[in-house]
């Protein structure tokens, strides 16, 4: 595809606004007063049932693209299957939210007072509607978010019974997995709701999920890693500042922000990553938004997912270990062949998707050259950034030799103590169930059906092709 057309399939792609048939039906920022997301949501969703209706009946029977055998050993990448308007990945653009960038949404998403980075209740408005809050709106999430927190007392009791040695994930998704037992969801099916209304009690289940988080986080943090009693949440304050308190950091502002920023960016990549597809197709058969995320929560467990930002971390830690906190150039890419010559992938580099610098990287970088520009391990992470494309090219496998979003966030945790890595997948949990959350809503508000593809065997894919060319 030529530059031109790259770019204006991408125009094409930013929704600043919805249309139905060619028509606009709602705008980019808020004119709403409401401050309530149900009530907004509520005007929403006839529209868009509309649209759907409106696009499917324009195109529903259009062929979209060849589909080749490849596809169904490899992964199904490059598969178009799945309909989130959420947000949108451009391979070399990257993550745009409801049509915004990363530095657009620092922009224009409602700061806390004295703060520079975006409020994550801002993100989660824009993910469900598409409009840019008010400061007001955004406050109120923050008080319905506090008001919401509280866990049952048997899962506590859950997660002070895990061993400490129980990985942090997999305490995070038997937690999340419990709170199914209060899911309205589930109540309201087995009550016998109407079709038409799952997305009342899903959204009911979604908040809830979002708020009680910071309990689960804190909670595992401090029982692993032994950092004293949680304190409570605080209803005056935004979510982000409580995570932190219930983590044991909210006393440093530059950690707060850090927090406001990392739960923006890591909330969502579209629909077809393992955590955000996990939680579709589990929420597809009618599994609460608690077992949904729960199962979303064991994909992003996985070291070529989520758990990437701790084998990050691990790697640079063995790296300054046997080289130096002050390497050489030359030290750093034998490191890196010594790496990939052992059969080991370069944590945090190459996607499936990205074909250039991931922009949740740049704004982490961003952050870092702010607040800990002469931190010697971020100096580290900028000269590995200069040394491991060439590597990767060299060596000819990975099909995107720059850097992703796990690359970064270790070392700004790390700067400011968190040094635990293996918590940090837990972080990247917290921030994912916003994406996962607002495409549970709008999967039941749609009525997306059960998802169930064709798998074929390969002796059948060998009898279909067996006198074709
Ligand atoms: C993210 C990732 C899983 C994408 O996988 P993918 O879509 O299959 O990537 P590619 O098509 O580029 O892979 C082609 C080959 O390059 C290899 N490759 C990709 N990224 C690599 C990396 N960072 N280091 C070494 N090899 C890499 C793959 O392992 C694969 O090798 P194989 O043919 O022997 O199986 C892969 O880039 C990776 O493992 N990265 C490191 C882990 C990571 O950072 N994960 C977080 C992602 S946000």
């Amino acid at each position: 595809m030529s530059s031109v057309a790259a770019r204006s399939l991408l125009q094409a792609s930013r929704p600043t606004v919805l249309r139905t048939a060619g028509r606009q039906i709602r705008l980019s920022s808020t004119a709403s007063k409401t401050l309530s997301l149900k009530e907004r949501l509520a005007e929403l969703i006839p529209k868009e049932i509309e649209n759907v209706k409106a696009t499917r009946a324009a195109h529903g029977k259009k062929s979209f693209g060849p589909v080749v055998v490849d596809q169904l050993y490899g992964g199904m990448r490059g598969l178009p299957a799945l309909i989130w308007d959420g947000s949108v990945l451009d391979a070399d653009e990257g993550i745009r939210f409801r049509g915004k960038t990363i530095p657009e949404c620092q922009e224009l998403l409602p700061k806390a007072p004295g703060g520079s980075e975006p409020l994550p209740e801002g993100l989660f408005w824009l993910l469900v509607t598409g409009e840019i809050p008010t400061q007001a709106q955004v406050d109120a999430l923050s008080k319905e978010w506090a008001a919401r927190a509280a866990l049952p007392e048997f899962v506590e009791e859950i997660l002070d019974r895990c061993p400490p040695t129980l990985h942090p994930m997999s305490q995070f998704s038997l937690a999340v997995t419990a709170l199914n037992h209060n899911s309205a969801f589930a109540k309201a099916y087995q009550d016998g709701i109407p079709k038409k209304d799952y997305w009342g009690p899903t959204f009911e289940d979604s908040m809830d999920l979002i708020a009680k988080l910071p309990n689960i986080a804190g909670r595992i943090y401090r029982n692993v890693f032994g950092t004293g009693k949680l304190p409570a949440i605080d209803a005056t304050k935004d979510y982000s500042y409580n995570l932190a308190t219930l983590l044991g950091f909210g006393e440093n502002p530059a950690f707060v922000e850090l927090m406001r920023l990392y739960i923006t960016i890591h909330s969502d990549h579209e629909g077809g990553n393992v955590s955000a597809h996990t939680g579709k197709l589990v929420g597809s058969a009618l599994s609460d938004p608690f077992l949904a995320y729960s199962a979303a929560l064991n994909g992003l467990a996985g070291p070529l997912h989520g758990l990437a930002n701790q084998e990050v971390l691990l790697w640079l830690k063995k790296m300054q270990s046997k080289i130096g906190e002050e390497p050489t150039d030359q030290e750093v890419k034998d490191y890196i062949w010594a790496t990939l010559k052992g059969g080991q992938v370069v944590p945090g580099y190459g996607h499936a998707v990205l074909r250039k610098t991931d922009p949740r990287y740049t704004a982490q970088r961003e952050f870092a050259l702010k607040h800990l520009p002469e931190d010697k391990m971020f100096k580290l992470v900028g000269q590995i950034y200069n040394l491991v494309p060439d590597i990767l090219l060299e060596a000819g496998k990975a099909k995107n030799p720059w850097p992703n979003v796990d690359a970064h966030s270790g070392v700004l945790l790390t700067h400011y103590g968190m040094d635990q890595m293996q918590f940090y997948t837990v972080l990247f949990g917290v921030s994912r169930a916003f994406g996962v959350a607002a495409q549970l809503i709008w999967d039941r508000a749609l009525g997306a059906p059960l998802e169930r593809p064709k798998s074929y065997s390969t002796a059948a894919i060998q009898k279909i092709f067996e006198n074709k060319q």
